[in-house]
């Protein structure tokens, strides 16, 4: 069975595996719910992505900065990191995270609309590689800041290119009505004034126009906007260095699901760029595309509860865990890990006191109690946007690397989730 997005887990006489590590005994050992990531799937997925920017002439001189909200175990940044990553941030705590797993400052790209002043205090002194600023308001501040400790600010604009990606409504963010970026028509009056500010140095033009795309045409769009400007900036002596695509490359979640290449994804924009005469460097932002089907959420079944209308089957993991379903009503394929039961139509649901507490509905199901069911793509936006709701301890998450399977975060315990509270009052 072809399991989406990756073949480092698959089904083998039975049993479903991580790499050489059966699933079974990755929950004997460590328990569940877990997250199980596969280090040769990350490895393999970095691998594509620059080797799709060294194939073509256009894209030698690139980096690729992993978006670390998308799944910021430092077991996985460390990786990426060794493999010559840069990192995308989007907070002071990302930056921590970073350098606390051996990455890099100057290959760092600082992103998101509200950084605060001591988040820009915390880059500049580490030395990042770039800001991405994403208002007026953001540049004034940058170069106050930049100015007051005495650092030169390298900025490229995040410019709105209105293009539609076709994409959950959540997760569009390339859109004029969005609360990101500047709009197009405003760049120009932007990067003017950036240019005479005394703290900052301009270096390049950043767009990120949504999240799970899996229409390349859209990156297209984006970047000839991105191009307008550039050879109108250039016209007033206003150089660029690099620029930013963003992130978004979409990967299947559905089972027999085709996946777009990074090279389908990329190879026409390099083509582009490379017919453009621009010999500016070429930045990516990807998260999803790394690391989502590189993990799965492995849970066991509590009950089976069959009734008129529907049965559930009701699981160890529940949306505190993986929030996507319930948010986005997100698809994620659930594969129980031995086969076995009579098979019939579940809801699977968590224990939590809410009606979108569940990870999927309507699923052909083979099982009986006790089986450990596979909640597959889960290594993006899962273990990041999971929470304590219901006073539930976070997951375990564990690295399979060949036959061995290492913990890379022990489960929380319920008494360190109540650990910084206090009573107050007689
Ligand atoms: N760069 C920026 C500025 C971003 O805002 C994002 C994601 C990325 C890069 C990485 O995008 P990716 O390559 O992963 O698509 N929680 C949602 C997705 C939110 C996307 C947020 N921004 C989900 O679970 O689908």
């Amino acid at each position: 069975m072809t399991l989406p997005g990756t073949p480092f887990f698959a089904m083998r006489e039975g049993v479903m595996y991580a790499e050489e590590v059966p699933l079974p005994d990755i929950a004997a050992r460590f328990g569940t719910p877990c997250y199980v990531y596969s280090r040769a799937a990350l490895i393999e997925r970095f691998s594509a992505c620059q080797a799709a920017l060294n194939a073509h002439p256009a894209g030698k001189n690139s980096l690729i900065c992993y978006a670390v909200k998308v799944n910021s175990n430092l077991a996985i940044l460390n990786l990426f990191a060794r493999l010559g990553a840069g990192f995308d941030i989007v907070s002071g705590g990302e930056l921590k995270r970073v350098l606390a797993a051996g990455g890099r400052a100057d290959k760092v790209m600082f992103s998101g609309v509200g950084k605060s002043e001591a988040e820009m205090e915390l880059a500049l002194n580490a030395g990042i590689f770039s800001f991405n600023v994403e208002s007026a308001a953001e540049l004034e501040r940058l170069n106050r800041v930049a100015g007051r400790i005495g650092r030169i600010a390298p900025i490229s604009l995040r410019v709105n290119p209105d293009v539609d990606p076709k994409t959950h409504p959540y997760i569009a963010t390339g859109l004029k009505t969005s609360k990101f970026g500047v709009a197009m028509n405003d760049a120009p009056d932007l990067y003017a004034r950036a240019v005479k500010l005394p703290n900052l140095a301009v270096r390049g033009i950043d767009c990120h126009i949504g999240s799970q795309i899996t229409d390349p045409l859209p990156f297209a769009e984006a970047l000839e906007r991105l191009l307008d400007l550039m050879e109108h900036l250039e016209k007033q002596g206003i150089a660029i260095h690099h620029l930013d695509l963003g992130g978004g490359f979409g990967i299947p979640y559905r089972m027999g699901e085709a996946a777009v290449s990074f090279a389908d994804f990329l190879t026409p924009l390099l083509d582009r760029l490379q017919q453009s005469g621009q010999g500016c460097a070429i930045v990516l932002e990807p998260g999803r595309s790394l690391v989502g089907n590189a993990g799965l959420l492995l849970a066991k079944v509590e009950y089976l509860k069959m009734g008129a209308e529907k049965n559930f089957a009701v699981v160890d993991t529940a949306m505190n865990d993986l929030l996507r379903p319930a948010l986005y009503g997100a698809w994620h394929e659930i594969v129980p890990v031995s086969p076995g039961g009579t098979e019939a139509f579940y809801d699977v649901v968590g224990p939590i006191c809410e009606s979108g507490d569940f990870l999927g509905q309507d699923r052909k199901l083979a099982i009986s109690e006790g089986d450990y069911l596979a909640v597959l793509s889960a290594g993006a936006y899962s273990f990041a946007m999971s929470s304590n709701y219901n006073s539930r301890p976070r997951a375990a998450e564990i690295m399979v690397d060949g036959a061995d399977a290492v913990l890379i975060r022990r489960r929380e315990t319920v008494e360190e989730s109540f650990a910084l509270e206090r009573i107050h009052g007689e």
